[in-house]
């Protein structure tokens, strides 16, 4: 075996070691979060009903007109109290949003699921980065496009390598003009009939032609140690090529920076 090719099965061998130790972290944390948050549901819901309950029967005894007076008193009461409610489901609902993401995310079995919708991994994985991409102007355009046959959680570890790159490079860029307003957008369409495309392009400084070809190579980075291995795109180009696609980069004309596209089959035949 040729030694760059020994260097890249080990690199993606501790990868995908990496990745599993994290799956399981994941996938146990996921499952004690589930727990409570169950019970604080049915809680919530018992809550409320006991609420509604009580409101009804201050507002029969209230009836009489003598004790309207009471009767608003109280409502203004239960209003806050129904405000309140719906503050504690709206973060029941983000907590087990994110819960799920995590759970779908961490699922690094070789399953070739035949119905994903791209969209929702998007968003799942939007999600997972939330914290980076909150930091930049992110937009997304979806197209109506097919379900497709693909490893959810590998998919979305592709998308979220290509995120992360676009941050990472967002970033630095920012750090030399602090006013800089940096740009991610995701778009998914389908290119034909039978392939679907993911991009994902930004405003920042792009990828100089020189090193274009090189990207792909493991452990090629332009960051520091701490902050890339340069594992992110060997790892997604594999992952895209397993799934009999195809990957490349090229200059974003709408946003100047760099643009990232994954075609993707629709239907995956069994023989690799
Ligand atoms: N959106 C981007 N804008 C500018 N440069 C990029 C972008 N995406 C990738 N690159 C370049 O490609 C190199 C390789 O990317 P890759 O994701 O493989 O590794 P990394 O991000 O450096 O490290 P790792 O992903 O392992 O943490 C990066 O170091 C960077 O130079
Ligand atoms: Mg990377």
């Amino acid at each position: 075996m040729p030694d760059d090719e020994i260097i890249l099965t080990t690199s993606q061998f501790l990868q995908v070691e990496k990745l599993s130790l994290l799956g399981a972290m994941l996938a146990g944390i996921t499952h004690e979060i589930n727990n409570p948050l169950n019970y604080v549901s049915m809680a919530k819901d018992s809550l409320k009903d006991e609420l509604k309950d009580l409101d009804k029967t201050l507002q029969i005894l209230t009836e009489d007109p003598e004790a309207e007076e009471i009767r608003i008193k109280f409502q203004q009461k239960f209003d806050k109290l129904y405000t309140l409610l719906s503050d504690i489901e709206m973060g029941l609902m983000k907590v087990s949003t994110i819960n799920s993401s995590m759970r779908n995310y961490s699922r690094f079995d070789q399953l070739i699921d035949e119905n994903v919708a791209l969209k929702e991994i998007l968003e799942e994985t939007e999600i997972i980065l939330a914290n980076k991409l909150k930091r930049f102007t992110y937009s997304k355009y979806i197209d109506s496009i097919p379900a497709v046959a693909c490893n959810r959680s590998q998919i979305s570890q592709v998308i979220a390598n290509l995120l992360t790159n676009a941050c990472d490079s967002l970033t630095e860029k920012k750090g030399k003009e602090s006013s800089f307003n940096g740009q991610i957008r995701a778009k998914i369409f389908l290119l034909r009939e039978d392939i679907v495309r993911i991009q994902v392009e930004d405003n920042g400084d792009g990828i100089k032609l020189e090193i274009r070809d090189k990207i792909f190579e493991p452990f090629f980075t332009t960051k520091s140690k701490s902050d890339g291995m340069g594992l992110g795109l060997t790892i997604s180009m594999n992952i895209v090529k397993n799934h009999k696609g195809n990957i490349s980069v090229s200059h974003s004309e709408d946003l100047g920076g760099a643009k990232f596209i994954i075609d993707l089959p629709v239907r995956l035949t069994q023989e690799k």
